[in-house]
């Protein structure tokens, strides 16, 4: 599904970055330019971006 009309960004697009280690908005524009025209998809990017964190979140060692 594409997230990011402006630039043709798909959800698979952004979560591939998200797993090659982009983490804020703004690494992620630069790395595919999602959200770096209209900005109207900013807000799903990052909580794309966020979600990612989220569910890849190490647990504490002990
Ligand atoms: S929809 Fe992403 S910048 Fe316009």
């Amino acid at each position: 599904m594409i997230i990011c009309i402006c630039e043709g960004v798909t959800d698979r697009d952004v979560r591939d970055a998200a797993r090659r280690g982009v983490v804020k908005l703004s690494a992620l524009t630069r790395s595919c330019g999602a959200g770096g025209d209209c900005g109207q998809c900013r807000p799903d990017l990052a909580r794309m971006l966020r979600e990612h964190r989220s569910t890849t979140r190490t647990p504490p060692t002990s």
